[in-house]
């Protein structure tokens, strides 16, 4: 399991000067620097440059950098992955993903180059078909996490926007399994009305409660609150040490199974209470 946090991963358009610029500043785990959608086609070459140049001279710490790139379907594609090679981002994010032949394409691009031997992949899930073929995807080469593209899903679903999304919990849960299956961080689709906050703040629990590590964000006004919701509460902290005391306590009893506010705590449980404290020991280290 991933600890390194994953709770806000901050969209930026590639072609936003004054947004690159903030970031730097940002409390976001995570920045997915785009040059895809959220870029204009008239924009592409410029946002390109523009970024390959603002992730050499920029620091943005320990914020785990991500690349989407233009699929390499289209005629920006390949084009993207040279460019961005120099700037070395720890991951490339591949859009409009369906099968594990999409990755194996941009992995022999990356093969081919030194200054991307270390470079990890992840794809967007944004379609029927990639939902579907998720475990496929999730095994093949340099991959490392999925984030979900919901809006692009709802539109090739042609369903509908609930509160519940229940329209959407096949195509998240999919590939959560997959994600699971395979060791792969896995990060929630947008939510689109940027400035309701209760709202985000209740569709980012029903994300944490599947398993998604975190929440890709379109506005920084979301960051605290993915942040937060994805974080361990402190009552959570507190409950995982008393279970890990309770049953060392057992152990050394010679018994197997301990008891915390009336309920059973086996080893399993003790995997689970240790790996929130590693989250929040990693989340502490995050804002030093
Ligand atoms: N990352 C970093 N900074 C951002 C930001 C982002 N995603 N979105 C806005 N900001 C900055 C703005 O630059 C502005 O900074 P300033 O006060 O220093 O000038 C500040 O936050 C406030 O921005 P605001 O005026 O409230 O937003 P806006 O109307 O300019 O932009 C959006 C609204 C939705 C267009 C913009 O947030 C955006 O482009 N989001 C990303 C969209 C995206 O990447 N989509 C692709 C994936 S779905
Ligand atoms: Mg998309």
């Amino acid at each position: 399991m991933e600890t390194r946090p994953f709770r806000s991963v901050l969209y930026i358009p590639g072609s936003k000067e004054r947004a690159l610029d903030k970031a730097t500043s940002l409390p976001a785990d995570a920045i997915i620097f785009d040059l895809e959608d959220a870029v204009a086609i008239d924009e592409k070459a410029r946002a390109r440059a523009l970024l390959a140049e603002t992730l050499q001279g920029s620091d943005y710490g320990q914020r785990a950098k991500l690349v989407r790139i233009n699929a390499l379907s289209t005629e920006w594609g390949a084009h993207d992955v040279n460019v961005i090679a120099q700037a070395r981002p720890e991951a490339i994010l591949l859009p409009k993903v369906e099968t594990a032949a999409d990755v194996e394409a941009l992995a022999r691009l990356l093969d081919a180059r030194p200054e991307t031997a270390e470079t990890r992949i992840w794809t967007m899930i944004e379609s029927p078909l990639g939902a579907l073929n998720a475990l496929e995807i999730g095994r093949a080469p340099r991959m490392a996490g999925f984030v979900m593209g919901t809006n692009d899903l709802a539109k090739d679903m042609h369903c509908r926007f609930r509160a519940d999304r229940l329209p959407l919990l096949a195509a998240l849960q999919i590939p959560l399994l997959a994600a699971k299956a395979c060791g792969l961080v896995a990060v929630d689709g947008v939510y689109n009305a940027f400035r309701d906050v209760e709202g985000l703040r209740a569709e980012c629990a029903q994300g944490r409660d599947m398993g998604f590590d975190g929440k890709t964000l379109i506005h920084p006004a979301q960051l605290d609150v993915a942040n937060e919701v994805f974080a361990p509460a402190p009552e959570d902290i507190t409950l995982a040490r008393r279970q890990i005391e309770a049953f060392d306590a057992a152990t050394a009893r010679g018994e197997g199974v301990a008891v915390v506010d009336g309920k059973i705590v086996e080893n399993l449980h003790i995997v689970t209470a240790k790996q929130i404290l590693a989250k929040a020991e990693a989340i502490a280290q995050m804002s030093e």
